[in-house]
């Protein structure tokens, strides 16, 4: 019988690679912390409708990407591609919106899109995920793109580009919307993919997204969103920008960044990186002041970002994990009972270390001891066991070694 094997796209990460995992995690809770967000879990799994609702029925995400089932009573349910309708509709469930709050969430987690896996590309990838809720302020957008920065640069990221666009509102978009529509009218319709055709009628502003090459190459003389904002947007979006400029945070304006997600409204944003193949979005994220109201919640703004795990972990060198404090050789099976007792003692003083089982040669032991990295290697053969001692040999410096009495070892640490 052939062996189980994980699904295509499933990844395990074995301590190495969970090693940046951690790190990055450790590294978003103390910087986001310094910004006011709290830390909110919710479920893997929610109703599909959520996501029908939220990111758009003509994206990819939800079109073509999701995992989505039935439960053992016939309901549809998906696992979560992202994590923002989840924590807004956790929002609105707790009924805790006030006008005139501002909730702050991250969450960490695991996404799942049924995409064609590759590098930096998987079925199951992980976000670092913040919202903020009840500020229509530009501020609000550029205090996120401060604080996804802060972060990236905390973890050790230098050479990422920021890209900046604003995408208009319910007042100047349905415009722009008009002059794409006669723009892909002037074109050949055929040309374009069959997904296409139809968006341009229901969602033409998906059709920029298109990854498909000869999509791309219709679209590349459209007409851009920044030559059609209101009033309002502009002075928004010129806000945003003023606070960057004046945290010395570079970015580059391209104007045909529209995301994946159909909620955004006004600021959008990517950070890419050109050093990790074809998958070059390490993180993004905008503003959504419709998306609340439109699951049923209250009239309230919000904007977030999420940065790919999987993509930083690329860019990622390894993270070195901490030295153990001590390695105990057991160089006589009569020892073991004894040593791992021991070992739980140092344990419980808070050093960290292994034992090795009773079996295998000294010399075994003693590369064991090496290759472990511990400072100190504590020996317990016949003659420690029978005189309550251990010999303590120092790994780190002269390597010399002496014998001492166990008790008065541990009452020294
Ligand atoms: P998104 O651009 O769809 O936005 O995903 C954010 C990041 O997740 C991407 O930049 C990428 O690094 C990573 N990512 C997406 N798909 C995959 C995949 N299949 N494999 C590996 N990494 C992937 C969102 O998800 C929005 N919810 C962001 C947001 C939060 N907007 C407002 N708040």
């Amino acid at each position: 019988m052939a062996k189980v094997q994980k699904i295509k796209g499933f990844a395990d990460l074995f301590p190495e690679e969970a090693a940046k995992y951690t790190f990055m995690e450790a590294c978003a809770r103390e910087i986001f912390s310094r910004y006011g967000f709290g830390e909110l879990r919710t479920p893997i799994l929610e109703k599909t409708e959520l996501f029908q609702k939220s990111i758009g029925e003509d994206t990819d995400v939800v079109g073509k990407e999701m995992f989505t089932f039935p439960d053992r009573k016939d309901r549809s349910l998906t696992m979560r591609p992202e994590a923002t309708a989840g924590v807004v509709r956790a929002f609105i469930e707790s009924k805790t919106y006030q006008p005139g709050n501002i909730s702050k969430f991250f969450t960490f987690g695991p996404m799942f899109r049924y995409e064609r896996p590759q590098k930096g590309r998987q079925r199951q990838f992980h976000q670092i995920n913040a919202e903020c809720f009840g500020a229509d302020e530009p501020q609000a957008d550029a205090e996120l793109i401060l604080m996804l920065t802060a972060f990236l640069r905390r973890i050790g990221l230098r050479d990422l580009t920021v890209e900046l666009n604003s995408l208009g509102c319910h007042e100047c978009r349905p415009a722009y919307k008009q002059a794409l529509v006669d723009y892909y009218h002037a074109q050949d319709k055929a040309k374009f993919c069959e997904d296409c055709q139809r968006r341009m009628e229901t969602n033409p502003l998906r059709v920029l997204d298109c990854k498909v090459p000869t999509c791309k190459e219709l679209v590349k003389d459209a007409p851009v969103i920044t030559d059609h904002l209101c009033p309002d947007c502009r002075a928004h979006f010129a806000d945003v920008r003023a606070v960057l400029d004046g945290a010395g945070v570079a970015y580059v304006l391209n104007p045909r960044l529209v995301r994946g997600l159909d909620y955004y409204v006004r600021t959008c944003f990517e950070v890419t990186s050109n050093d990790i193949g074809a998958q070059t979005s390490v993180a993004g994220g905008g503003r959504y002041d419709g998306l609340i109201r439109s699951l049923d919640g209250p009239d309230c703004p919000g904007t977030g970002f999420a940065c790919g795990m999987e993509r930083l972990a690329l860019l990622l060198g390894d993270v070195a994990p901490e030295a153990p404090d001590f390695y105990l050789a057991v160089v006589a099976p009569e020892a073991a009972n004894e040593a791992m007792l021991f070992a739980q003692a140092l344990r419980n003083k808070g050093l960290r270390g292994e034992v090795s089982f009773a079996g295998g040669s000294m010399k075994s032991r003693m590369r064991a001891a090496n290759k472990s990295g511990a400072g100190t290697c504590l020996i317990l053969g016949e003659a420690e066991l029978a005189d309550r001692t251990v010999t303590v040999k120092d790994m780190a410096g002269n390597r010399e070694q002496e014998t001492l009495d166990r008790a008065l070892y541990l009452a020294s640490l």
